[in-house]
């Protein structure tokens, strides 16, 4: 099978994480290069990512996620939080960045600067949470790939309270909520799911060629 299939094929949601195997630090400093590394709109990246092996943490956090055992088996827990507001700071600091990256004066960004302001500033708030938590979901698809290509195994799960999450983990603060989180380590051999058939639509229901 082509490897681009083979690894999206071997992964899968896992429902039962192996508690006694850990995921390296060369492995983890890799996987949030890739996430690092993930697109998203203007560039912003309007998120923050936590990184939990802290077990009293996983511990509150289990039974406000469905009590889904993962939560604590996991080698790691990774927690992404989008914004759930932001002003013009957030564009100020990304021209201020591709400046010093790139080693160029801002005044020649202003144009990309005023543009991006004019499209994105004038959301409603709830409109800015859902676009910041829309760019999250990239980011995640970076890190399961990435994980399936070291064959380290992946929950992504949106079966959690996301207020308790901000409250044990203090986002409210931060100006940030909890929008996915994603267990991650290596598969139990007693989970039967790792066995199970993909399901997905068929190719006629899901593509259209014009
Ligand atoms: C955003 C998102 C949230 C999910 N939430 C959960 C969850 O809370 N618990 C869980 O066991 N699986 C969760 N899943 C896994 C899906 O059920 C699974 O990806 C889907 O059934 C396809 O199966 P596969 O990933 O094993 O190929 C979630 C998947 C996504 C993408």
């Amino acid at each position: 099978m082509n490897t681009i299939l083979e690894h999206r094929t071997w992964r899968y949601a896992t429902k039962k994480f192996d508690s006694t195997k850990k995921i390296s630090t060369d492995e983890i400093s890799l996987l949030l290069e890739a996430t690092r590394l993930s697109a998203s709109s203007y560039g912003l990246q309007p998120y923050h990512v936590f990184i939990i092996t802290d077990t009293q943490i996983r511990e509150k956090l289990k039974p406000v996620s469905w009590g889904q055992s993962q939560i604590t088996d996991a080698s790691h827990l990774i927690v992404f939080a989008n914004q759930t507001d932001f002003t013009g700071e957030l564009v100020d600091d990304y021209i201020k960045n591709v400046a010093e990256t790139r080693n160029i004066p801002s005044e020649t960004l202003k144009g990309y600067s005023d543009f991006t302001k004019s499209k994105i500033l004038n959301f409603p708030v709830k409109t800015k949470e859902e676009w910041t938590a829309k760019q999250v979901y990239l980011a995640l698809g970076n890190l399961m790939q990435a994980a399936a290509e070291l064959k380290i195994d992946t929950c992504p799960m949106e079966g959690f309270e996301a207020e308790a999450y901000d409250t044990i983990l203090n986002l409210g603060e931060k100006n940030l909520t909890t929008s996915v989180v994603v267990p991650i380590g290596y598969r139990s051999e007693a989970d039967e799911s790792q066995h199970f058939p993909k399901v997905r639509k068929s190719k006629e229901e899901l593509f259209t060629h014009l």
